[in-house]
């Protein structure tokens, strides 16, 4: 699969109040390939070969921009901002003042509310680094924007590098102290998007800890081991091997759907998760500085879902890997801090890497 690496882009309709929005497409030298356009900052595709060479997109989405604008519910490949997942009722205290954000998930505040990062357009510069070709995306939320603080200057690098990795790096400034949690939405199915349910995919999260939730799928505030319950991970095993057991989390979640406190908490790069599909033979290597990673087993995908090339997305037919912080941290002082004040640089990455298994 030799190809020319570098990166391309084209048009790709318009905002609804008319700006141009374009799909960016990197690609290496082995044949891997990414779309993403500056929509929401969405992974469109990523093209990766199976055990015998054969390229497949492992990623769910949509043919075209207005099957993203047309959808508000699955997150499809996007970057996530201000807040990745859920602020209970919608509602934080910072230096004593009580903040209110946008509510768009029952009572609480989901993916940075009503106009999160997904739904904004980027600003959008393609480059030719030594780790390879890149997307640059910058955004500026403004003061107040579905309720968070201070006015914040965001970039995110997108870089497909030479051995099949597409890492994402996350800047942010801000003129006031704020919160801030970022992280991408990319659902996989590393046999295809559209070849069915992901429940055989084989999982290992390097976590011994987890964040408990309610019924609202809100963090309880307790720091659980996943030691003797079907959230542990550390050893490969089968997505729905343990899904139906009759444990209380699963069933408020609906499958998996669980903030996982990384192994690592030093900051640096580390090795997050690994899903290996045993049918293509694809693996994906998750790495990152983040505390924590969000797995998501599809849950609230349905039937009504038509995909790209009209493939229908069931119920667990993709799963995500969210680094990130936890969710509702601004709400629960003994996790890790999501605040960042004027003066600092927040600074997180993200590496998915791929590969095949005999
Ligand atoms: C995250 C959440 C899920 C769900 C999806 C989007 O993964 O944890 O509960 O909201 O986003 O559908």
């Amino acid at each position: 699969m030799a190809a020319t690496p570098g990166i391309t882009s084209q048009p790709w309709g318009k905002m609804p109040d008319g700006r141009p929005v374009q799909l960016f497409t990197l690609a290496n030298a082995r044949g891997m390939r990414v779309a993403i356009t500056n929509y929401g900052g969405i992974v469109q595709s990523i093209v990766v070969p199976d055990r015998h060479g054969k390229p497949g997109d492992v990623v769910l989405g949509y043919n075209s921009l207005a099957g993203y604008l047309g959808d508000t519910a699955t997150y499809f490949g996007a970057l996530i901002g201000r807040y990745a997942n859920r602020i209970a009722f919608g509602r934080f205290t910072l230096d004593g003042r009580v903040y209110r954000l946008a509510i768009n998930n029952g009572k609480n505040s989901l993916h940075g509310g009503i106009y999160g990062f997904n739904r904004r357009l980027w600003t959008a510069r393609a480059r030719t680094t030594p780790a390879g070709p890149a997307l640059e995306l910058r955004y500026t939320s403004q003061d107040g924007e579905e309720g968070y603080p201070g006015e914040l200057a965001v970039r995110v690098v997108y870089t497909l590098t030479a051995n099949d990795g597409l890492r994402i790096v996350y800047t942010a400034t801000t003129d006031k102290d704020t919160v801030l949690n970022l992280t991408n939405h990319t659902y996989f199915n590393l046999d295809g998007e559209g070849h069915g349910s992901i429940l055989p995919t084989v999982m290992t999260i390097y976590a011994h800890h987890y964040t408990p939730i309610n019924a609202n799928l809100i963090p309880t505030g307790k720091i659980a081991p996943v030691e003797g319950t079907p959230l542990d991970f550390l050893r490969p095993t089968p997505v729905g091997a343990r899904i139906r057991d009759n444990f209380a989390q699963l069933k408020y979640a609906g499958g998996y759907d669980f903030n996982y406190v990384l192994d690592s908490q030093s900051g640096r790069l580390a090795l997050a998760a690994t899903a290996v599909d045993p049918r293509s033979g694809r693996r994906l290597r998750v790495y990152t500085t983040q505390p924590g990673i969000q797995f998501y087993t599809g849950n609230f995908l349905n039937s009504k879902i038509r995909g790209k090339h009209g493939h229908v997305y069931n119920f667990r037919d993709g799963f995500t890997l969210e680094t990130q912080h936890y969710p509702d941290s601004p709400n629960h002082p003994n996790f890790p801090t999501t605040e960042l004040k004027p003066g600092q640089t927040f600074r997180q990455t993200t590496v998915y890497a791929f590969g095949t298994v005999r």
